[in-house]
């Protein structure tokens, strides 16, 4: 395959401290990218660009490595737009409304699901989205769980079962029972389609699961083969971030109310547990934000993504998350792009993604201005697009 020379690029981000400048985002000004076979295949100054056939030039525009959307939620059918106006007019989010969805996705088919997680997909590569994980966990049944994993198998590898979402409203006076079926034959079934399993893990919600039944879930789940994710303190303070950290979970997200144990143990776990701020649903329910500056001053490493649902944050866009970070979390541009790439990449265990160092994968963003920096001083703009090559 023949190597394409991508220059005119006014700031490069590499991800990759030394390859630009020192600091975290290994800044280049003035920058070249070769890209051959779907890889990075040499970064450098444009002065010394090597001679290539195909070229192309960005016209003087940053260039970002692509964002990693490490949490969402993107097979579903049905529409919950009127309880986000409830909740606009003052109702709390409990989980409830979760069942609306699995009505309406366990009635859609194949076919319709697969036109909706194309739509989503789109709109979210159209926003700068290069990688992105997708979850379960609005079929809840053997058969409804398998067919969405599989779907969403024809989009990403990265697939995450979460049978444990919410109990299902006939298994309401049988919790014990649905927590066995989720852990046996429904993991089973799912297994085959889903890298990751994960949790709702919430003793503030009755619909989701407290430590000890999310713990069943986790600990098949990884006899399984898969690894572990957690959704865990986000409607009130918990055991989430506890029991992602003791059972190596490669994130624990949401993580809205924390103890200073849970930032703790957050920052005594860096090289394994991943943070996973998702500030659209504080956003969408209307709920104070996670206090993202205190994370990462304590060393925690921390990743923003999306978590798109038709419940909490219904939003594609990696640019609106890095926005609200920034603005509601304290968080400066620098980090808040870091953590959607390197950060994402990390919450999914993946060394060739995140960053635009040679030998990564070519998946780079383009933003219609001259520096990063413009991703949140320029919120609800569409400046930023993954670059289709
Ligand atoms: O991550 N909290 C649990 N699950 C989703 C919301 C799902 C829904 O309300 O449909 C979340 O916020
Ligand atoms: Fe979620």
């Amino acid at each position: 395959m023949t190597a394409t020379l991508l220059t005119g690029i006014a700031e490069l981000v590499t991800n990759q401290p030394g390859l630009g400048d020192q600091s975290p985002l290994g800044l280049l000004s003035d920058a070249a990218v070769v890209v051959q076979d779907g890889r990075v295949a040499w970064v450098g100054p444009r002065t010394a660009e090597p001679d290539c056939d195909d070229r192309r030039d960005l016209g003087g525009r940053a260039v970002v490595p692509g964002f990693v959307d490490s949490h969402s939620h993107l097979v579903f059918a049905g529409d919950r737009s009127a309880e986000f106006a409830a909740r606009m007019a003052g109702k709390a989010y409990d989980g409830g409304g979760i069942s609306t969805t699995v009505r309406a996705t366990r009635a859609a088919g194949d076919g319709e699901l697969r036109r909706l997680l194309a739509i989503r997909i789109a709109e979210l590569r159209a926003q700068g989205t290069t990688t992105v994980e997708v979850k379960s966990g609005y079929g809840l049944t053997v058969e409804h769980e398998a067919r969405c994993l599989r779907l969403a198998r024809e989009f990403t590898d990265e697939t995450t079962f979460l049978g444990a979402h919410v109990l299902p409203a006939d298994f309401a006076r049988r919790r014990e029972e649905y927590v066995e079926l989720v852990a046996g034959p429904m993991l089973a079934a799912c297994a085959p389609y889903a890298r990751w399993v994960d949790v709702f893990c919430e003793p503030h919600s009755d619909h989701a699961f407290r430590a000890d039944e999310a713990r069943v879930v986790l600990e098949a789940g990884r006899a399984s083969g898969l690894g572990l994710r957690v959704h865990g303190n986000q409607l009130g303070p918990g055991p989430g971030v506890q029991l992602a950290v003791e059972l190596g979970a490669a994130s624990v997200d949401h993580c809205t109310y924390l103890s200073e144990q849970d930032v703790d143990a957050l920052s005594a776990a860096r090289d394994t547990t991943v943070a996973t701020l998702l500030p659209g649903v504080e956003f969408s329910t209307r709920s104070p934000y996670p206090d993202g500056r205190a994370l990462l001053d304590a060393g925690v490493l921390v990743a923003l993504a999306t978590d798109c649902n038709p419940g909490t944050s219904y939003s594609t866009s990696m640019p609106f998350v890095l926005a609200l970070a920034v603005r509601e979390m304290h968080l400066t541009p620098a980090e808040v792009l870091w953590a959607a790439t390197g950060g994402g990449a990390t919450a999914l265990r993946s060394n060739d993604i995140g960053h635009l160092g040679v030998g990564a994968q070519a998946d780079l963003t383009v933003l219609d201005a001259p520096s990063y920096l413009h991703l949140a001083y320029r919120p609800g703009v569409p400046i930023a697009r993954a670059l289709d090559l």
